[in-house]
């Protein structure tokens, strides 16, 4: 790895949220500019909802080239954007923004970070069955990504039912060959996969769906990291189904939202090292 000093000529780029003192982001990006020899920064910014305005014209005064968006800016940001991808634009969410020109634009690679991520572990998506858990912001970014990935049919199951409704309202009409369901009579078949989108599990030992569920789907992903390894996960242990969490989709996020900003291909090794790293 060439060292590049930071100097006058450095690039800008950071994360927004409140709070962001947890994030693993700084290092991950900065550890991945240096891998690559470009001479870029990644800095978190703590900021108040009220400051959000003014928050692109400082950004524009300071140079900053691109930013993550963590919680609770996620929709907030909207408003203050020039441009928004697709995905960004139908899920009306933004989680890496990317100076072009004159214009601040937004993109949403949540989701196609998870699918990313089950790419790198050889778990094969298209024309499968999966059961999605969850019916908010991460979960509508998976099942865009899934239905962009070509799953054969995606079924939501959420606790409060209307919002998996109206996520689907959301997304059926863009893809309006794919198959979903938020019936949850029909959740007594076998699934190739089982996503856990929603926030049960996050720092307590419960499971948001029972072991006979869990043993319907022929593989288990949890997108919680902390704990690493969560009740779900333990369940599909104990039925000997194969199971992660969700450091690969932090990992994949952060890849292609270093791929926008830089257009380069990412040293995905360096940022799995440096990502894991933290977690030891
Ligand atoms: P995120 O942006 O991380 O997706 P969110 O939009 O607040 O966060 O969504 C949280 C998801 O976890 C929702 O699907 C929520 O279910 P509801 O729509 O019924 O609120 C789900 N969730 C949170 N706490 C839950 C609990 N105790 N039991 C079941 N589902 C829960």
């Amino acid at each position: 790895m060439v060292q590049i000093k930071i100097d006058g000529h450095s690039s800008k780029y950071g994360i927004i949220g409140n709070p962001v003192t947890h994030t693993l982001s700084p290092n991950m990006h900065t550890q991945a500019f240096q891998e690559i020899g470009i001479n870029a920064v990644y800095l978190p910014f703590e900021i108040t909802e009220n400051q959000l305005p003014d928050l692109l014209n400082s950004f524009d005064l300071l140079g900053i080239k691109g930013f993550n968006v963590t919680v609770p800016y996620k929709t907030k940001i909207l408003p203050f954007l020039d441009q928004l991808s697709a995905e960004a634009e139908i899920l009306q969410s933004v989680n890496t923004v990317k100076k072009i020109n004159d214009d601040w634009c937004g993109y949403s690679t949540d989701g196609s970070g998870l699918v990313r991520s089950l790419a790198d572990m050889s778990i094969p998506i298209k024309d499968k069955r999966v059961l999605l858990l969850g019916a908010g912001g991460s979960a509508a970014a998976i099942a865009y990504a899934l239905m962009n990935a070509d799953v054969f049919c995606l079924q939501v199951y959420n606790r409060t039912q209307s919002k998996a409704k109206d996520l689907i309202n959301k997304l059926q009409p863009h893809f309006p060959h794919r198959k979903f369901s938020i019936d949850p009579k029909q959740v007594n078949s076998k699934f190739d996969l089982l996503i856990n989108a929603t926030s049960v599990g996050l720092n307590e030992d419960i499971s948001p769906v029972s072991t006979e569920i869990v043993s319907l789907c022929d593989m288990v992903v949890d997108i919680i990291y902390s704990p690493l390894q969560t009740k779900l996960m333990k369940i599909a242990d104990s039925l000997s189904i194969q199971n992660c969490n969700g450091l690969g989709m932090l990992l994949y996020q952060g890849v292609e939202a270093f791929e926008i900003w830089t257009e380069k291909q990412a040293p995905v090794k360096k940022m799995k090292e440096t990502l894991f790293k933290s977690f030891v």
